[in-house]
C-alpha cells in the first residue's frame, strides 16, 4: 500500500478543508436560499446554526478521522464494529451520489464563464430562457462536466499534498481576491444600498420555522458536513494540531464567503430593480442579466470573473468529495491510487449523466416522480435523498455513535491532544453540552422533518 501521507501544516488542512466547505453551497445557494427565506432573518439564523451546530459536529468528524487514521468505513468500523461500518459506508454512497449532481451544476457554472468571456451568453435576449435552453441541450452540458471531472480527477491523483492541498492553496487566495473585487464594484452600484439593507437589517417577523429548517440544511451542505468528507480529512491531519481551532476556522472562512457571496450578490439584483426570490436560478438567471447591462466589455470582465470564482469554489469541492470514495478503495483494497482515481472519475460521472438529463432533455428523467401535484426531476431526487436527508442522517448517526459507542471521553481525550489546557476546560464543557444535547436532538428533528417535507 502506498504511504498515507498527509497535509504538511495547520494551513494546508484548513486551506483543503475551507476548498471543501466553500462551494456552490456558498455562492450558488446561499444567496437563494438566503433571497427566498427573508435576507438577514435568514443570515441570523444561519450564523446560530453554524456556531450551535455546524462548528462542532465538524469538531466530531475531524476527531473520528484523526483518531482512526482511516477512511469513514475504517474509521466506524475500527472504532466501533463491523454494523458502525455501514454509517460510513453511508457517507460514502452520499458522496458519490452527492458529486454525480453536485458536478452537473459545476459544468453549467463551467460553461458560463466560457460563454460570458468568451462567447454571445450576455447578448441573449431573454437569460430566462437561454438558462432553460443551456441546461436542456445535452452537448454543451456533458462537455463541461467531463472537463470538469476530468480536472477534479487529475488533481485527486496528485494526492493529499501534491494535489489536494498545493490546489487549495493557489486557488483559495484567488477566490477571495476576486470575491473582494466583484464586492467593490457591485457596493457602487446605483440603489446597491437597497440590497445591502435587505441581507443585513433582519425583520425577525419573518423567522419561521421554514428559516430555521432551511438554514440548518444550508449549515450543513456548505460545511460538508454529514458523510464523511472531514472524517476522511481529519484522517490526514497531524496529532499536533488543535482540532477546535483547526474547525472553528474552517467554520469562521467558510461563514464569510456565504457572507461576502450575499454581499456581492443582493446589491446586484437590487441595482436591477429584480426580485432576490428568484430561486435556484438566482446566480444563473438574473445575474447574467445584470452583467449584460453593464455594457459589452465591463459585462465580460466582470461576469467572467463572477463564475471563473464560482468554478474555484465549486473545484475545491469536488475535489473533497472524489477524495472520499478515493481513500476509502485505497485502504480497503489496497489498490494504487491512480486506479482508484481513475474508477470513480468515470463511474460517478456516468451516474451523473441522468442528472444532467433532467433539465428537459429526456421525458423520463427530466418528470422523473409525480405526486401531490409536484414534479420532480432525477437531479432534485438525488440532491433530496443524499443531501437534504442524508446529510442529517448521517450527522445524527454519527452522533449516536460518539454518545453510545465511541463515548464521550474518548471524543473529550482526541480534542485534549494538540490542546494543553482543554481537559476541565469552559470549552471542554460547552462542546460536552452541544455534543451530548444540542446536535443529536436537532438533527434528528432535522432528519424526520426533511423527510416529511421532501418525500410525504
Ligand atoms: N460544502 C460544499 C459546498 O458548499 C459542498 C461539499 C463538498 C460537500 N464536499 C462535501 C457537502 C461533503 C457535503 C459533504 O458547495
Amino acid at each position: 500500500m502506498e504511504s498515507r501521507g498527509g497535509f504538511t501544516s495547520r494551513l494546508g488542512f484548513i486551506a483543503a478543508a475551507a476548498g471543501s466547505a466553500v462551494g456552490l453551497g456558498n455562492i450558488w445557494r446561499f444567496p437563494y436560499e438566503a433571497g427566498e427565506n427573508g435576507g438577514a432573518a435568514f443570515l441570523f439564523v444561519y450564523l446560530v446554526c453554524m456556531v450551535l451546530i455546524g462548528w462542532p459536529v465538524m469538531v466530531g468528524e475531524i476527531a473520528i478521522g484523526r483518531r482512526a487514521n482511516a477512511n469513514p468505513y475504517g474509521a466506524y468500523t475500527s472504532l466501533g464494529n463491523r454494523n458502525w461500518g455501514l454509517v460510513g459506508i453511508w457517507g460514502i454512497l452520499c458522496g458519490i451520489m452527492f458529486l454525480s449532481a453536485y458536478n452537473v451544476v459545476a459544468g453549467w457554472a463551467f460553461g458560463y464563464f466560457l460563454g460570458i468571456s468568451f462567447g454571445d451568453i450576455l447578448s441573449t435576449e431573454n437569460h430566462g430562457a437561454f438558462f432553460g435552453g443551456y441546461t436542456a441541450d445535452i452537448t454543451d452540458n456533458f462537455f463541461y462536466s467531463l472537463a470538469f471531472m476530468t480536472i477534479t480527477g487529475i488533481i485527486v491523483l496528485g494526492g493529499i499534498q501534491k494535489g489536494i492541498e498545493k490546489a487549495a492553496k493557489i486557488l483559495m487566495p484567488i477566490l477571495f481576491v476576486l470575491l473582494i473585487g466583484l464586492i467593490i464594484y457591485s457596493l457602487t452600484l446605483n440603489n446597491a444600498m437597497e440590497g445591502v439593507k435587505y441581507y443585513l437589517i433582519p425583520d425577525f417577523s419573518l423567522i419561521t420555522l421554514e428559516t430555521a429548517y432551511s438554514a440548518l440544511g444550508q449549515a450543513f451542505f456548505s460545511l460538508s458536513l454529514g458523510m464523511g468528507c472531514l472524517i476522511t480529512y481529519g484522517s490526514y491531519i497531524k496529532k499536533s494540531e488543535n482540532i477546535i481551532k483547526a474547525a472553528g476556522l474552517v467554520t469562521i472562512t467558510d461563514t464569510l464567503v456565504a457572507f461576502l457571496a450575499g454581499l456581492l450578490i443582493f446589491p446586484l439584483v437590487f441595482s436591477q430593480g429584480q426580485s432576490p426570490t428568484a430561486g435556484p436560478g438566482l446566480v444563473f438567471v438574473a445575474l447574467p442579466g445584470i452583467f449584460a447591462d453593464m455594457g459589452p466589455v465591463a459585462g465580460r470582465i466582470v461576469g467572467g470573473s463572477f463564475f471563473l470564482l464560482l468554478c474555484f469554489a465549486a473545484l475545491t469541492s469536488t475535489i473533497s468529495l472524489l477524495e472520499i470514495p478515493t481513500t476509502f478503495l485505497i485502504e480497503q483494497k489496497k489498490w494504487a491510487r491512480k486506479k482508484v482515481v481513475a474508477l470513480f472519475a468515470v463511474l460517478i460521472f456516468l451516474i451523473s449523466i441522468p442528472s444532467m438529463l433532467s433539465h428537459g432533455a429526456v421525458d423520463f428523467f427530466s418528470n422523473f416522480l409525480y405526486y401531490e401535484g409536484r414534479n420532480k426531476t432525477f437531479f432534485d431526487m438525488v440532491f433530496d435523498i443524499f443531501s437534504d436527508v442524508g446529510l442529517p442522517l448521517g450527522g445524527f448517526l454519527m452522533m449516536v455513535f460518539i454518545l453510545t459507542r465511541w463515548k464521550m471521553y474518548n471524543l473529550h481525550e482526541e480534542l485534549a491532544i494538540g490542546n494543553e489546557t482543554y481537559p476541565g476546560s469552559f470549552m471542554q464543557k460547552f462542546m460536552g453540552i452541544l455534543l451530548t444535547y444540542i446536535c443529536p436532538i436537532l438533527l434528528l428533528i432535522m432528519f424526520i422533518v426533511t423527510l416529511k417535507v421532501k418525500f410525504f
